[in-house]
């Protein structure tokens, strides 16, 4: 196929998931059959110095110092948001007012009220948009959806998900803009239980109500910001309120019957990067593991007798999804694969004139589930998320 439409990109923000989304608009060409390319045309951030040097680094063509003056570019076709979340709300919104495609980093927004306007904005504009829930776009998940949709595990009963991590126990880890509820909008509930919300919903389907419970561990911490990697620098002798959750578990009921359990904590010792799932049907049971990203565990009931057991599949073959772009069975895929996966989705969303899942749609409502948890914690109780994620789309 030859490439004959140009995706001209304007990013908002460089650091951990702007070289992320960088690589990805530079690699997916190389290893996707496309007629429609991602130009790397701006980047912005608010140090001339250091946007300029990652503008250098990740191959950016120019660079802006304010994202208003990238919305105002007409050589700037689509804008990616990877800022911190109470940037992502006024950002999207110029930008589909300016007739932007959007593609916003996840949580959508800071709180349900905000994602609905964003989601208002791309739909009054007519403009693609998509959020970055990439673990959906690991082959091994993609995977998971197929069997499920084709019935291989019949009913759904169960899924059991955790994000668990350990980058945050040291007391003296700065108080960065993760921990402050104004800039975040929430802890690991919104950070890393996202991510395993909107896994459920792709796999498993709606939640209808969940209660849950949240602590913050430690309280305060010294001032200070983010580095690379998730590591943080102290800034001043100073310290301040931590005023998000260190951890949260949550148990939910699905619309269609099957339960679940959540937990997403910063304080699971051992665990770097511990995004998992086991879901159980009556047929059958799939386990995942992000830190074993291309294995997925089956077990399936209908085998033989004696031979039963959860079998490991290496989703490496040209018939899982997205796999056969790459490389032979059985040559390993990583983390950075699921983000040039979903970029493939993006770009063929903006060809095709559509908003390929998850989008804001699914933004607002993943933010649903993660305010009836939020309220569920205060009120200790159940809290129904349907009224919370109806929506009155044209
Ligand atoms: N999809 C994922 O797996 C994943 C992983 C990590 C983070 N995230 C999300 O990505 C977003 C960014 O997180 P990160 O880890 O890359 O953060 P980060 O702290 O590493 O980088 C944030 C970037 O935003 C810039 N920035 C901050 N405020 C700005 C403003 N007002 N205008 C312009 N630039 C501004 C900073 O200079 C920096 O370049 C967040 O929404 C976060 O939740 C998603």
């Amino acid at each position: 196929m030859k490439p004959n439409k140009h995706i001209r990109i304007g990013m908002v923000g460089y650091r951990l998931m702007g070289r992320a989304h960088s690589h990805a608009y530079r690699d997916f060409p190389f290893y996707f059959d496309t007629d429609t390319l991602p130009v790397l045309q701006a980047v912005t951030g608010r140090d001339e110095g250091r946007v300029q040097t990652a503008a250098h680094k990740m191959g950016w063509a120019s660079y802006e110092t304010d994202w208003r003056r990238l919305i105002e570019r007409d050589d700037i076709d689509l804008i990616d948001i990877v800022t911190p979340n109470d940037t992502h709300a006024e950002i999207a919104i110029a930008a589909a007012e300016a007739g932007k495609h959007v593609f916003c980093e996840k949580p959508l927004a800071l709180s349900l009220d905000q994602a609905k306007r964003m989601l208002e904005a791309v739909d009054k504009a007519g403009v693609t948009h998509m959020i970055c829930h990439n673990y959906r776009f690991s082959p091994a998940v993609q995977w998971a959806k197929k069997l499920i949709e084709e019935g291989r595990l019949g009913k759904i009963y169960h899924i059991r998900a955790t994000f668990l991590q350990d980058w945050l126990m040291d007391p003296h880890f700065p108080l960065i803009w993760r921990l402050q509820k104004g800039v975040s909008g929430g802890g690991t509930l919104g950070d890393l239980g996202a991510h395993i919300i909107d896994l459920a919903r792709f796999l498993v389907g709606e939640f209808r109500e969940v209660a849950g419970m949240m602590e913050t561990f430690i309280k305060k911490r010294p001032l200070g910001s983010m580095t690379d990697h998730l590591k943080g620098r102290i800034e001043s002798d100073q310290w301040g309120e931590v005023t998000v959750d260190d951890a949260t578990a949550f148990l939910a009921r699905f619309e269609n019957g099957a339960l679940g359990t959540f937990e997403s904590s910063r304080f699971s010792k051992g665990n770097r990067a511990g995004n998992r799932f086991e879901i159980n049907g009556e047929k059958g049971s799939l386990r995942w593991d992000m830190e074993n990203l291309n294995n997925l565990q089956v077990y399936l009931a209908d085998d033989e007798p004696g031979l039963q057991g959860f079998r490991t599949i290496n989703c490496t073959e040209e018939e899982h999804p997205y796999a056969g772009s790459y490389w032979p069975a059985g040559h390993i895929l990583g983390y950075e694969h699921t983000f040039i996966n979903l970029v493939s989705e993006l770009m063929k969303g903006i060809s095709l004139g559509t908003s390929p899942r998850p989008n804001f749609e699914d933004g607002v409502k993943n933010q649903a589930v993660l305010e009836s948890v939020e309220e569920s914690v205060n009120t200790r109780s159940w809290v129904g998320i349907s009224d919370r994620r109806s929506l009155n789309r044209q």
